[in-house]
């Protein structure tokens, strides 16, 4: 068999999707999706295995969705390499399909829809990129429908869209079972991600601090210290550590993202920094 009949297959439209799910379900198969936007690493494999215990076949999307980077932001250098994803997934055995859609199959000529979440979508994310959970859940919302696949694996690592993505597919009647899988990390605990790349060698080392910092910070607020107390100390932690902007340290309740008077039931710290114009997310349980 030649490599090429050995790879992963792609789908690059909906119909192609559609086709191979269709022959899935008429075997009576569960389908979990797996979305990304590419330049995979350990994180979206953690994603991709965690697919393959609940279902019998896993998509994996890989598709850089314009609608949610705003003008400053990194769209048009964002790490694009398809053959590459298809060789990590290939050697991980853990995808059946990967759909790699045109923009045009998501943004048709005159698209003019927008899905906008509230509830978890509110403050965090959304004080600093205004746009993004619209993107987000619009996306997200056109993959379910299009690949209409019985689970959806998101990460941790961010916290805000995994709750959105929930809300949004309740809240639409998506009937996608939305499963979060905890961050991947590095041996210094810095979690992965596909924008890691982009730090130099100075830079990874501060970036190694914003997770212990996320883990003092829960660990005073369950020690007693008072929430706004522990988010200062936070904020003020990071930058000694070198970052240059703290965009916000946030104990928020955990599955509402509301602010807590006091921590008393489940929480989840949340933060955002920034490194030069490198800007980085992470949080930890409380
Ligand atoms: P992307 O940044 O490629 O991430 C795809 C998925 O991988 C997300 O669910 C993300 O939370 C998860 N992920 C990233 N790093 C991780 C890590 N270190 N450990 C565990 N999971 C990790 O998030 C997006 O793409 C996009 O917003 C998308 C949902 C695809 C919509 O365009």
């Amino acid at each position: 068999m030649s490599e090429n009949n050995l790879s992963v297959p792609i789908a690059r439209d909906i119909g192609g999707l559609r086709a191979a799910v269709r022959n899935w379900r008429r075997q009576g198969l569960r389908i979990a999706l797996v979305p990304t936007m590419g330049a995979l690493h350990a994180g979206h494999l953690a994603l991709a295995q965690e697919a393959r215990k609940r279902a019998e076949r896993t998509v994996v999307s890989i598709f850089v969705n314009p609608a949610q980077f705003a003008p400053n932001e990194d769209f048009a250098r964002y790490p694009r390499n398809l053959e590459s994803d298809r060789a990590i997934l290939q050697n991980a055995g853990s995808a059946d399909l990967i759909y790699a859609p045109g923009a045009a199959d998501l943004y048709p000529d005159g698209f003019a829809t927008r899905i906008v979440v509230d509830g978890p979508a509110r403050g965090l994310e959304s004080d600093f990129r205004g746009h993004f959970f619209t993107g987000v859940a619009t996306v997200v919302a056109k993959l379910f429908v299009q690949c209409r696949p019985d689970f959806a694996m998101f990460g941790e690592k961010d916290y805000q869209q995994l709750l959105v993505v929930r809300r949004l597919s309740i809240d639409l009647d998506l009937g996608v079972d939305v499963i979060g899988v905890p961050t991947v990390r590095e041996s210094d605990g810095l979690a992965l991600s596909s924008r890691n790349a982009y730090l130099g060698p100075e830079q990874r080392t501060i970036a190694g601090a914003l997770n212990r910092v996320l883990d003092s910070v829960a660990e005073r607020a369950r020690a007693g210290v008072s929430i706004p107390q522990a988010e200062a100390e936070g904020a003020a932690a990071l930058i000694s550590a070198g970052f240059d902007r703290v965009d916000y340290v946030a104990v928020r309740d955990a599955w509402s993202l509301a602010h807590l008077p006091a921590f008393t039931g489940p929480a989840r710290v949340l933060a955002a920094a920034r490194i030069g114009n490198l800007r980085l997310i992470d949080n930890k349980p409380v």
